[in-house]
């Protein structure tokens, strides 16, 4: 196929390939999506993953994918190469908030489209990406932290809380922090003891966990705040390893909602879990294709979630997908 000049012409600037080459091949051009996923650190991201490869597959989109280890280092490597691989767009959850302006003004000059997906940049120009999908996790905390306020109105002494923070950085650390202490400061009885990175991990959770009482004592604690369920599980297990029971000697919070925190909800072992939803993949699918056939995307995109409490888990559970 001859292209004309000003279809060539249109391709070198970038533009979107529907105005650069003729309706036949449009049709027979697929789509490619570079993604770079944080890692595999969690129960959550693992069914993030599995969510993008599959609605990837299902929209016919050619996807590039690569898992950075929780490493800035090699997401900011990945999204160099789709620069040099010249893909159609480049899809990221970032795994911190900062550093990312350089990289992304390379992708701009390159005409290529970014998407973020889960976690956000913190940038000043809000030009480098086209738009950012996910959860609003300063909500997130905010739901832990009115759960727990309702829970404990008629208690009359302190509540001493310990929190398991995510990646030290990352959007989900910050925010949910945030969210959680913006409602527990209305009342002086809530306070956050001890507060440390689990770095979303099962494995972290629990040694943070066992430091945790180490330090407290085996009634110095009387709320865990994990921001996820992985670092929750982990914790439970530090917390019967020490002799007590959890959701009844410590009254535990997390974030997420995966398989995992029902389980543990049903066998009794965790209070509530707040719902995170990693089914991101057919969203970041239907907006690639809009993107590249020019069409307007919303700057946000916000997932709807909920919140289950224990008493729920077992009639909530049949329906999980994730
Ligand atoms: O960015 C979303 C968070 O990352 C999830 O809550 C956590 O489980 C994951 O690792």
């Amino acid at each position: 196929m001859r292209l004309s000049r000003r279809q060539l012409v249109a391709l070198a600037a970038g533009l979107p390939l529907a105005t650069a080459l003729p309706g036949a091949a449009w049709a027979q051009k697929k789509i490619v999506l570079g993604f770079s996923q944080v890692g595999a650190e969690s129960e959550w991201r693992t069914a993030n993953t599995e969510s993008i490869k599959s609605a990837a597959k299902d929209a016919g989109i050619e996807l590039k994918f690569s898992d950075a280890q929780q490493k800035q280092e090699n997401q900011i490597k990945a999204i160099r190469a789709f620069i040099a691989q010249k893909v159609d767009v480049i899809a990221f959850s970032p795994v911190v908030e900062t550093g990312w302006d350089n990289v992304l003004r390379e992708a701009k000059a390159a005409k290529i489209p970014v998407v973020l997906t889960d976690r956000a940049v913190n940038t000043k120009d809000p030009s480098l990406y086209v738009t950012f999908m996910g959860s609003d996790f300063v909500e997130e905390g905010r739901k832990a932290g009115r759960w727990l306020v309702d829970k404990m109105k008629d208690q009359k002494g302190e509540v001493r809380i310990v929190e398991l923070q995510g990646t030290v950085g990352s959007a989900p650390a910050i925010d949910r922090k945030k969210g959680f202490e913006e409602i527990i400061k209305a009342d002086p009885k809530f306070k956050i003891v001890r507060s440390q990175t689990g770095d979303f991990t099962r494995a972290k959770g629990k040694e943070v966990m066992e430091a945790f009482l180490k330090a407290e004592g085996k009634n110095g604690i009387n709320v865990l705040y994990a921001h996820n369920d992985d670092m929750a599980i982990g914790a439970i297990q530090a917390i019967e390893e020490a002799g007590l029971k959890p959701a009844k000697d410590i009254t535990i919070i997390s974030i997420d909602a995966v398989k995992g925190a029902f389980e543990a909800m049903m066998a009794g072992k965790l209070n509530v879990s707040i719902e995170c939803s990693p089914l991101l993949g057919p969203q970041l699918m239907t907006a690639v294709k809009d993107i590249v056939a020019g069409k307007p995307v919303a700057k946000r995109i916000v997932t709807e979630e909920g919140i289950f409490p224990m008493e729920t888990a077992a009639a909530e559970f049949p329906k999980r997908k994730y």
